[in-house]
């Protein structure tokens, strides 16, 4: 049995089941790449201030090297004997380096220790994830891109509301994931703040130099109250909240994906390579991919609501409850990088079908915005035009006729205002090229997002 490094005090051994209940380093091993770095900073800076001497440091840093790669190799791997990875660290560089390796946790504690490693790590995801969702953007543009004339449904309580371009659904997905980006970015300000040097709650009273750390780790700044440093979560939650946002934003798209793909939409082909088969059903190709997206997103909303009742009511400033955070960190980070890598691949590999969408436009009445729009700027009240065009509708469906049969007779025996004109807006075509307003769904509008997006994600004219 391995010795606790804090066993002094005790005159006995743990129990097992206490050992194994409380130990972390079943996940917290993860963190091994970041302790070891956040321990080399940390020794560096006691060389610096003179609290360990130049060979004692030399000794160490080699010391953690050398439990790094032991532990990349697979050569050390701690069991729950060892509590967490910070024991586990400590302790096999003792084992390496000998009794010099008592001095690395001079002034730390691991409650700033476990805040400074989950810091690092989520810096590293963070960046990995905006990458990640960068890639999903341009998958997107370009799908967008190559569809750029087309012409769909634009669904309001999942009816037909008004004609809008394909690409324009697209992209308001990629300003969505803009905002994620956003949030994520946001986020890091918070997550990059230096929390070692808090000790266990107090700081101390050695004279250590936490600048010289944040600098050699790069963080932008050092935290200021060493009992908020060791105790808020608030990182986590935050992060945990931007995941859970862009999970949801993942399932709306994943749910489209799925109805389009359906006999009854037909708007997409999906390549075979992305879809499943039924064990029972021969004839199927099932969307499982854009499913399990669209049902990850709970996993990712559990990581945040796991966070935030470990948080609620947490008195200053550790308590063991913390050491909660890690699970549902761990499995967002690898929930979020698996939809948005899968989702960009599935992208890559739908296929519009054009007739098809654009024959779900015909006679579906959602020119009759445009109509009534026409009336108000020839003078109408916009409520009275759109009583109008109501009137209008349910004649076409009684007589079962379409918007687009209608003739300039048709259209003047509902209101004189209707002239020549109104019969070219009758086409979605021209419905969509008549919209004027910023952030519409206008072919200019459209156009121009969609040069913008090429610009920023470097996509050289798909
Ligand atoms: N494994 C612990 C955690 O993840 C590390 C800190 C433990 N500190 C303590 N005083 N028991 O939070």
């Amino acid at each position: 049995m391995t010795k606790k490094l804090w066993s002094g005090r005790f005159d006995k051994a743990m129990a097992p089941e206490v050992e194994r209940f409380t130990a972390s380093i079943g996940f917290d091993r993860r963190l091994y790449a970041h302790d070891i770095k956040g321990s080399i900073a940390h020794v560096r800076m006691l060389s610096k201030v003179g609290l360990v001497s130049k060979s004692e440091l030399r000794r160490i840093v080699g010391g953690l090297q050398k439990v790094r790669a032991e532990i990349e190799k697979g050569v050390f791997a701690p069991g729950p004997e060892y509590e967490d990875i910070h024991m586990a660290v400590e302790t096999r560089l003792k084992k390496i380096v000998g009794p010099v390796a008592d001095k690395l946790h001079t002034a730390r504690s691991r409650n700033d220790q476990v805040a400074l490693d989950t810091r690092l790590f989520l810096r590293d995801e963070i960046g990995a994830i905006v990458s990640e969702i960068r890639g999903l953007q341009r998958s997107l543009v370009k799908v967008a891109s190559k569809n750029s004339a087309l012409i769909m449904p634009g669904f309001t309580h999942l009816q037909h509301g008004q004609p809008v371009l394909a690409a324009h659904h697209l992209l308001a997905y990629v300003e969505m994931l803009e905002r994620d980006i956003a949030r994520m970015e946001d986020c890091l300000k918070r997550v990059n703040v230096l929390p070692l040097g808090a000790g266990a709650v107090a700081g101390t009273s050695l004279p250590i130099d936490r600048a010289y750390v944040a600098k050699l780790l790069g963080f932008e700044s050092v935290s200021a109250n060493s009992m908020d440093a060791v105790s808020d979560r608030d990182y986590l939650m935050e992060f945990l909240a931007a995941a859970a946002v862009c999970g949801i934003h993942l399932s709306r798209m994943a749910e489209e994906v799925v109805l389009w793909v359906s006999r009854e939409f037909s708007f997409i082909e999906i390549d075979l390579s992305y879809c499943t088969g039924s064990s029972l059903m021969p004839q199927k190709a099932n969307p499982d991919v854009a499913e399990l997206v669209r049902g990850k997103a709970g996993r990712l909303l559990g990581a945040l609501v796991s966070m935030l009742t470990v948080m609620k009511g947490l008195p200053l400033s550790y308590n063991r409850d913390l050491q909660e955070d890690k699970e549902p960190l761990f499995d967002a980070v690898g929930t979020l990088h698996a939809s948005l890598m899968i989702m960009t691949g599935l992208w890559e590999r739908i296929r519009f079908r054009p007739v098809r969408i654009r024959m779900s436009v015909d006679g579906d009445f959602s020119q009759a915005t445009d109509l009534a729009e026409f009336l108000v700027m020839n003078g109408c009240p916009f409520r009275e035009a759109h009583h109008t065009v109501g009137r209008l509708v349910a004649d076409c469906i009684k007589r079962g006729i379409r918007i687009e049969d209608l003739t300039l007779k048709d259209l003047r025996a509902f209101s004189m205002l209707f002239n020549e004109k109104a019969l070219a807006i009758l086409s979605p075509e021209k419905g969509i090229a008549g919209k004027k307003s910023y952030g519409s769904t206008s072919p200019l509008g459209v156009s121009t997002a969609l040069r913008g997006w090429k610009k920023k994600l470097g996509i050289k004219n798909a």
